[in-house]
């Protein structure tokens, strides 16, 4: 996949700083029997055709009126976390999907020079950072989801419950796996970790995350 066919500006990205009076679903860079086999059209047509779309129907509806009308998706999440949960959980699981949605490749994508190098600086291998993600992802205890954010300067890997995206905490993800159990469900039934060590071997976009880390 050509990388300006996808969205490379998750910052600038017209979901992230609102453009339109509401919220819309983010297009796919890919159709949605491309991840197959590792992610069905089913699962597709279920998490992004309906809970996705979910989520941006209630934001639209939860922020009419509000102090969070007229802000971008960004400061919404930042601004209403630990203060009004209805508009930081749609928000939020909005923002985590379009990285998410994003973060996929139909075809395989090798890892680039500088992102490995990144990696193995900040995480010791390549072969831990992959264990470290997906240990944390199946520690998760119930919905959640694992990320690695640019932190203190650097790099890590982190898990959170439910819809919490690390900008609350001033970290910038650069790769997030959904671990809410309609991710993987149809797919993999309980087994969430050959979801991870799929999502993570096979269908992870690393220009995408390389591009992410360069501009995060
Ligand atoms: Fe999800």
């Amino acid at each position: 996949m050509k990388i300006d066919n996808i969205t490379t500006l998750y910052e600038s990205h017209p979901f992230v700083r609102r453009q339109n009076q509401e919220f819309g679903l983010m297009e796919l860079p890919y159709t949605r029997q491309a991840l197959e086999p590792h992610m069905s059209r089913d699962t597709i047509d279920l998490h992004y055709g309906k809970h996705h779309q979910t989520y941006v129907d209630n934001l639209n509806k939860f922020v009419a009126g509000t102090e969070y009308e007229n802000m971008n998706l960004r400061d919404i999440v930042k601004n209403s976390h630990e203060n009004n949960r209805s508009v930081f959980n749609n928000a939020a699981q909005n923002l985590n999907h379009i990285l998410f949605w994003n973060c996929m490749s139909p075809s395989k994508v090798n890892m680039p020079e500088t992102l490995e190098e990144t990696l193995v600086n900040e995480l010791n291998s390549i072969d831990e950072a992959r264990g470290k993600f997906i240990d944390l992802g199946l520690k998760q205890f119930g919905s959640g989801w694992v990320w690695i954010v640019k932190k203190d300067g650097g790099l890590d890997i982190v898990n959170t419950p439910n819809g919490v995206n690390p900008i609350v905490f001033g970290q910038e993800p650069i790769l997030g796996a959904d671990v809410w159990e309609h991710s993987y469900y149809v797919d993999y039934k309980n087994d969430r970790k050959t979801y991870l060590e799929t999502f993570w071997d096979e269908l992870v976009n690393w220009d995408y995350v390389n591009l992410q880390l360069q501009q995060a």
